[in-house]
């Protein structure tokens, strides 16, 4: 097939994306998970509950968080702390790095911004302890910005529902998952379409064992039918491979060259609900390989 190398592929269109979101929302509206950072307004509460939730699991975090709001209740109670008192108020989460990190943000929040986090995912970019993904969900979460953002669950979600992963352990390179992310983001209902996006990642599209028929987007998934397959072969194989890398969890990349295609034929396959190839503001791809 001959392709100019710097081909535009058009993101999947309106009437697709309405299928998506209208499914999954309503799954979440009925198995969505009730966290104690959900339906938060505040901004600290919001930002805190995410650094937790970087390398902590749900559970622990949703015990921690409270104790942590009373003992520092603000940015300014916790940027004028002791490093001593935040790691004894951080012990049972692990990784005492993001306690240091979280205290360091506090303290330039307190100085640079009279004590209010920015609502600028660039401005929180720049702060200790956060990355593109922590920026994103406290601009959204905590301001209601309408942001994307793209997380190990929605990455996995997402490369799974566009990208036809022949096997569990394949995912878009992050860039790419990014950009789709943006290209799927609903107008309004952005804050509960990322929040679902996770809850569908941590119960149903999960790493290793999808419950692809227990999923609300399995009708519209490009993976599905592949992955329903190869869930009950891993079951049996998940131990007897334990020594080789593609069945010990790790995740591939797909490399670019073969999920392009794949995309490209998702689409295609898709015609009735893809615009043309002029959908020249979703860049999903970029030039060359
Ligand atoms: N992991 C990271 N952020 C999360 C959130 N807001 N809800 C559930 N899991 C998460």
């Amino acid at each position: 097939m001959n392709r100019p190398a710097d081909i535009r592929i058009p993101a999947p269109e309106l009437p697709f994306r309405r299928r998506l979101h209208r499914s999954l929302l309503k799954w979440y509206r009925r198995e969505g998970r009730e966290l104690p950072w959900r339906e938060n307004d505040d901004a600290y509460a919001i930002m805190v509950s995410e650094f937790m939730l970087q390398q902590t699991q749900v559970a622990r975090v949703r015990e921690h968080l409270p104790r942590w709001l009373e003992r520092f209740p603000s940015i300014r109670v916790l940027a004028t702390a002791s490093r001593r008192d935040v790691i004894l108020a951080w012990s049972g989460m692990g990784y005492n790095r993001r306690a240091l990190h979280l205290l360091a943000a506090a303290q330039v929040i307190n100085r640079e911004y009279g004590g209010d986090i920015p609502d600028d995912p660039a401005l929180l970019q720049k702060l200790p302890g956060f990355g593109p993904y922590t920026a994103h969900a406290v601009a959204c979460f905590g301001f209601r910005r309408r942001l994307a953002m793209v997380d190990v669950n929605i990455r996995r979600v997402l490369s799974r529902v566009c990208g036809d992963m022949e096997t569990v352990n394949l995912m878009l390179p992050e860039r790419e998952a990014w950009e789709l992310a943006a290209a799927l983001l609903p107008q309004r209902a952005f804050y509960d379409w990322n929040q679902a996006l996770m809850d569908l990642g941590a119960l149903v599209c999960t790493a290793r064992r999808p419950r692809c028929g227990d999923c609300p987007l399995s009708t519209l998934c490009a993976s599905a039918h592949r992955l329903q397959d190869t869930t009950d072969r891993s079951h049996a194989t998940d131990r007897s491979h334990a020594s080789d890398p593609v069945h010990v969890g790790m995740v591939r990349e797909v490399p670019r060259r073969i999920y392009r295609g794949r995309l490209i034929e998702f689409l295609r396959g898709r015609r009735g609900h893809c615009a043309p190839a002029d959908v020249a503001h979703l860049h999903l791809f970029g030039t060359g390989n």
